[in-house]
């Protein structure tokens, strides 16, 4: 399959202000200077084996070391550090306690409400191990797929590195999701248990997640899951099902605090994350044990050049890969203080984030662009009452920033004293991929820099040749790397397709494709111009439009539907549907309301229509496929540019611009 040809990617000016890593920053750092970087580069590109092989020796601990590094002999099909075995808990717990860490901090909570928790490493050792035993005793074996389905408390990650520590692997499902989206991933994964709360506080409200989970597994709709463990969060009133569900804090208490890591295979299953692709319903990605374990540990290293004594908070939820790799295991495994915030900036309190910052002295910050370019709308007064000089670095993570809101960024937030790092990865990629490191890329606003070390990416175009500097065209990524998915879950055809072969081998070798297009300029800087297939991404979440327009299907008053994103100045993009009726079917202001929250209801709050619109019918191809390309253009009201001679019906399209 291709991307239509409407996704051509044209080129823009170029970004002139370029800041270099002040002598200082690099003196301080971790990786000194672009020498440094360069030479890590030239390290792993021409002896990847080696470069990954001593990274893992140096980085994890091993119960028995691995007897080789790479197998790819079965593209796209990778397997890495075969023969090892390691836990992925130890390596974010148990390390840290044996070489004295124990009482430092290993989580620093703010609860919504804001109520705080410190949580040492030592507790949260003892703690993981009790909810281990706790998994055990309600009948979680090695091997079985555990659900999680929770606010962001403190449990979230405890449950995550329980899974891993019994080898259980993980599936968490974002708690924005609703009951109808939790029930197929539970169903697609074969969940055996589901970890939730009784509710979470979101923006001054209460989510009914308990509720959700009852409601997913209603009347036996998902026949593999046995147990429900439950955390008591809201005191909200919520039904029990005795000899189904668990309260967390009846059944970990009581657990012993001895719980003897699994010794796990590296390329055993760590989890199971749902993400959406342009096809069919949200992909199970599936990352395994030691090439995920190392990836965020390195990255979370580099990038953030992490000090001995840093406090580092990253704003995503831990039910998307940006909570996985940099809340809990990145930041975990490097015996770094994580901040873990519950609540999310609100008009009741707009400076939430701020007053974090101050209140922890966070000195690494890492958010999304649309929650910046939110607060640079409020104006600068808002972060200016706080005191925010801890901050040591600024990162972005999940969509564009446009150079403006990186300025801005900059300016306001890092006093024009903190280096910004922009990282472009995907759940897919397991860790970042393109961002500069601190102490050695110079940074330009609106760019992810380069590679990191061992990463070969590149822009090509539908032949799979170099696009020169400043076109657009495909990124790809060249080699496997440790962090890499290893298949989609039940679906490995679809993980061939979708990633390795959509694009021709270069060379005679299977390329990375990650869906998103991007250009290099003249100094070889990568700049990521967005989505070239048909997945959106509103506020840094990634929305198929296929999933929405099935959403909408399924409504009985609804014939067809199309999605398609329209810029949008904050959220990046914005969902907009064009939908057609039955016969006999009226449109109204109220269908539009209830279409909405139909859409809410099937799949969850965030993938909401912003903008419906009603048409008798879709703009097609004669072999009956939508085009896109022209529904894009009427929903950002351009010009519909190009050849249009492939529609059936031309009288469609006029149709659609009234
Ligand atoms: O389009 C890219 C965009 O987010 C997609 C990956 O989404 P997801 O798997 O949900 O992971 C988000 C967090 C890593 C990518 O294909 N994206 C992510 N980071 C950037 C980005 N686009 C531009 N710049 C980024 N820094």
């Amino acid at each position: 399959m291709c991307p239509d040809s409407s996704s051509q990617i044209e080129t823009v000016l170029q970004e002139e202000r370029v800041f270099k890593p002040s002598p200082s920053a690099i003196a301080k750092s971790n990786i000194k200077g672009i020498e440094q970087y360069q030479q890590m580069v030239e390290a792993a590109k021409s002896d990847p084996e080696n470069f990954w092989g001593e990274a893992a020796l140096k980085e994890l601990h091993w119960f028995k070391p691995f007897q080789s590094v790479l197998d790819w002999s079965n593209p796209p099909f990778a397997k890495w550090f075969e023969g090892g075995k390691t836990n992925v808990a130890y390596n974010c717990l148990d390390r840290h306690v044996k070489q004295g860490l124990g009482n430092k901090v290993a989580i620093i909570w703010e609860g919504e409400p804001g109520e705080v928790r410190r949580i040492t490493y030592q507790e949260l050792f003892e703690e993981v191990c009790r909810v281990s035993n706790a998994l055990k005793e309600i009948g979680i074996r090695k091997g079985d797929l555990v659900a999680l389905y929770m606010p962001m408390v403190p449990e979230a990650a405890m449950a995550m590195l329980a899974c891993a520590r019994i080898g259980a692997p993980h599936s968490v499902v974002f708690g924005g999701f609703s009951s109808e989206a939790l029930r197929d991933r539970l169903n697609d994964g074969e969940a055996k248990a589901v970890i939730t709360a009784d509710g979470g506080f979101r923006k001054d409200k209460i989510v009914s997640l308990k509720n959700a989970v009852d409601a997913a597994l209603v009347d036996g709709s998902c026949p593999s899951v046995k147990s429900v463990l439950v955390v008591r969060r809201t005191c909200a009133d919520v039904s029990f099902f005795p000899g189904r569900d668990y309260w967390w804090h009846e059944i970990v208490p009581i657990q012993s605090i001895e719980c003897p890591p699994e010794h796990m295979d590296s390329e055993d299953r760590l989890f199971v994350l749902y993400t959406s692709g342009s096809t069919g319903k949200p992909k199970g990605v599936v990352h395994t044990t030691s090439g995920y374990n190392l990836w965020a540990h390195l990255t979370f290293k580099w990038i953030f050049d992490v000090q001995k004594d840093d406090v580092y908070w990253c704003t995503a939820d831990v039910g998307w890969i940006t909570g996985h790799s940099y809340i809990v295991y990145g930041p975990l495994s490097n015996g770094t203080t994580t901040v873990m915030y519950e609540g999310v900036p609100r008009p009741s309190n707009p400076g939430a984030f701020w007053d974090v910052i101050q209140k922890h002295k966070i000195n690494i910050f890492y958010t999304a662009p649309t929650a910046i370019r939110a607060f640079m709308k409020s104006g600068r007064s808002i972060p200016d009452k706080y005191d925010l000089t801890s901050l040591r670095l600024l990162g972005t993570v999940g969509e564009p920033i446009n150079p403006e809101a990186w300025m801005w960024y900059r300016e306001v937030i890092g006093a024009n004293n903190c280096p910004i790092v922009d990282t472009w990865w995907q759940t897919e990629t397991g860790g970042v991929m393109i961002s500069p490191l601190p102490g050695a890329v110079a940074t330009k606003p609106g760019s992810a820099t380069l590679p990191l070390p061992g990463i070969e990416a590149d822009v090509v175009n539908a032949d799979g040749d170099p696009v020169g500097a400043n076109q657009g065209g495909y990124l790809i990524v060249k080699r496997p790397w440790p962090g890499m998915m290893r298949t989609v879950h039940g679906n490995s055809q679809r993980f061939r397709e979708s990633y390795w072969e959509y694009l021709k081998p270069i060379n005679g070798n299977l390329v990375y494709f990650a869906g998103d297009g991007a250009r290099r300029d003249d100094d070889g800087y990568f700049w990521i111009m967005g989505r070239v297939d048909d997945v959106i991404n509103v506020s840094g979440h990634r929305l198929g439009t296929m999933e929405i327009e099935s959403a909408l299907v399924s409504h009985d008053s609804v014939a067809e539907a199309a999605v398609v994103g329209k810029p949008d100045d904050l959220k990046g993009e914005s969902v907009v549907a064009f939908v057609s009726l039955e016969s006999g079917k009226e449109s109204s202001d109220e269908l539009v309301a209830i279409l909405k929250e139909h859409v809410s209801k099937e799949i969850g709050a965030i993938a909401r229509p912003d903008d419906i619109r009603f048409t008798n019918a879709l703009p097609k191809t004669r072999s009956g496929k939508i085009m896109r390309r022209l529904l894009r253009a009427l929903a950002s009201g351009e010009e519909v540019k190009g050849d249009t001679s492939t529609l059936e019906d031309r009288n469609v399209l006029d149709e659609l611009r009234k």
